[in-house]
């Protein structure tokens, strides 16, 4: 079953090292990385994740945000990144500002990239906005990490 999650955006943390605004020149790392984070096919080959993260980034979901679109670099490598739009084309979601995704490469997870990039996202969303994302129940992990920071099941 999927789940709805919602959030109101802010207080705005202090500014994270090694976490910056994706830019264009990214998309292609970017995607990789979306691929290599869904090794069961679930987003496709390289080449298409790295297509769906440019039709993110060209407004497809929805308008992108860039303030709240972050990459997090270790080594200078990309190692996680976080994706949001506004107004997603999604009935049930079109008012939120909206996670589409959210991915740690799998040799970096567990050390909080995860939960620093949504933390990030949420102090660049403008206050007062309801900040929400669909993950799958059964996805535990993730569903943990955004409980714990506060979102909720929409009612
Ligand atoms: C969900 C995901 C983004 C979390 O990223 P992360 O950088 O590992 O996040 P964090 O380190 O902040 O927290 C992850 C949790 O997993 C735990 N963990 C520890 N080692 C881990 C490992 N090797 N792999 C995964 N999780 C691990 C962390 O301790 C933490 O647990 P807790 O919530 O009980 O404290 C990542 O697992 C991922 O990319 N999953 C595949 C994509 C996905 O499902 N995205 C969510 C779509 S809505």
């Amino acid at each position: 079953m999927q789940l709805t999650l919602v959030r109101l955006a802010g207080p705005s943390p202090q500014d994270s090292p090694g976490v910056r605004p994706i830019g264009e020149c990214d998309l292609e790392g970017v995607g990789r990385l979306y691929a290599a984070a869904f090794p069961g096919g679930e987003v496709g080959d390289e080449a298409t994740a790295i297509a769906d993260v440019r039709a993110s980034w060209d407004g497809e979901y929805g308008e992108w945000l860039p303030s709240a679109s972050l990459l997090a670099e270790v080594d200078g490598r990309a190692a996680a990144a976080i994706l949001v739009v506004d107004s997603p084309p999604w009935d049930d979601v079109s008012d939120l500002v909206f996670i589409i995704d959210l991915f740690t490469d799998p040799a970096h997870r567990g050390r909080g990239l995860g939960e620093l990039l949504v933390r990030s996202a949420l102090a660049a969303v403008e206050p007062g906005r309801v900040v929400g994302l669909r993950v799958e129940d059964e996805n535990e992990g993730a569903v943990r990490l955004y409980r714990r920071l506060g979102f909720r099941e929409r009612s």
